[in-house]
């Protein structure tokens, strides 16, 4: 048993660095949102303010290091790459699901040590709902969030990847009823994410009446599980489970349109998007559709496993200086005033708009 999962996650970190792990045709449709050029800005760069409040914290951006990893010695070096990188440009953590750490209490340190490193920013605990379904004891929950002095805890919503993995634990039933107990025990705020399928309307307005605090809508167009366990298995000769990741592999609701539909059901709660966002005019654009806070997870794994810490740092960076452009271009000051800059929609994303009722908010 423990072999399974130490090795799985493991596999999940290789896996996910194949190219061919990524959504091939299916984009985040961030492509089709123009945000409209600002010949006379009438602020200078240097003028321009990211900081956002998330979680109780003041964070230098609106941008989060996404939950990947953590029990193995691998995921421990990459959760500290991680953490020093969050702390270093005050921008919010996750950890990858801490569920091998409640089976196999050696592993905590690493997922601990990112707390270690990143004492003064908002760090996101993580579980699984199928584990929730399963039952969480009060105890368990409180482990969760000590581990690594979570601020908030994420429970993974993954219908898609848990039915397509030969050990997948695909029970849903009961979940909702199971996250409302779950905001009832913890300790801090709970946060209902998707890994790559995105979250519906439909799906928000039902998580939003657990009493979540927020969704991270984890959107189709980037990181794509069922290819993930595609490779997975071919490499085991699992004919079945192969062909059934192909014919899902571009399953899911692209990261634009499901921050749209979840905006639209619940305006109040905090909504973080992850899936596809590549850079900081990705993340711009996800903000100026809905989004608080913008997660990345596949390429700063990349970047932090090629070159490091300096890899992990210098790419969200990146992201950080290409959002603050962002703003500039659009002769926005903050984030605030961003918010109400002009932007245009076409295409494929405007026929998903017209259809499902959908507005720019
Ligand atoms: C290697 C890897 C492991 C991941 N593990 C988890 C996890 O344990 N829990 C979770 O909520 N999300 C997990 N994710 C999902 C990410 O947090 C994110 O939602 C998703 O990958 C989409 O973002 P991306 O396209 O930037 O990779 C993982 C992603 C990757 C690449």
């Amino acid at each position: 048993m423990r072999s399974v999962h130490l090795v799985r996650k493991d596999d999940h970190i290789l896996y996910s660095l194949q190219p061919n792990s990524q959504f091939q045709s299916k984009t985040t449709w961030l492509e089709h949102v123009e945000l409209v050029h600002v010949a006379t800005p009438e602020v200078d760069l240097e003028e321009v303010v990211l900081s956002t409040s998330f979680l109780g914290f003041e964070l230098a951006a609106p941008v989060m290091i996404a939950g990947m990893t953590g029990g193995t010695p691998l995921a421990k070096k990459l959760n500290l790459i991680f953490a020093r990188v969050a702390e270093e440009l005050r921008i919010a953590l996750g950890v990858g699901s801490q569920r091998v750490a409640l089976q196999f209490p050696e592993v905590r340190e690493s997922f601990s040590v990112v707390r270690e490193a990143a004492p003064s920013v908002p760090i996101i605990a993580n579980i699984g709902a199928s584990q929730l379904v399963e039952g969480l004891s009060a105890r368990a929950i409180e482990e969760l969030v000590e581990m690594v002095r979570a601020d908030a805890i994420a429970v993974h919503l993954n219908p898609l990847q848990e039915a397509l993995q030969r050990e997948g634990d695909a029970r849903y039933a009961g979940f909702l009823d199971r996250l409302h107990e779950l905001v009832e025990a913890s300790p801090v705020p709970v946060i209902a994410k998707e890994t790559g399928g995105g979250v519906s309307r439909e799906v928000a307005k039902k998580l939003a009446e657990t009493g979540i605090k927020g969704i991270d809508v984890g959107g189709a167009g980037g990181t794509s599980f069922a290819r993930g366990e595609g490779l997975r298995a071919f490499v085991r000769g699992d004919a079945l489970l192969y062909w059934l990741s192909e014919d899902f592999a571009e399953w899911g609701i692209p990261t634009a349109a499901s921050i749209l539909e979840v905006r639209a059901a619940a305006s109040s709660l905090t909504l973080i998007a992850t899936g596809g966002l590549r850079s900081g005019l990705d993340a711009a654009k996800a903000i100026r559709l809905g989004a608080d806070v913008c997660g990345f997870a596949y390429p700063v794994l990349r970047a932090a496993m090629l070159n490091g810490y300096e890899g992990a740092h210098a790419y969200m960076r990146r992201v950080i200086e290409g959002l603050r452009r962002a703003l500039f271009l659009t002769g926005s000051r903050t984030i605030e005033e961003f918010r109400r800059a002009p932007v245009v929609v076409t295409g494929v994303l405007r026929e998903w708009m017209a259809q499902r009722g959908l507005t720019i908010p």
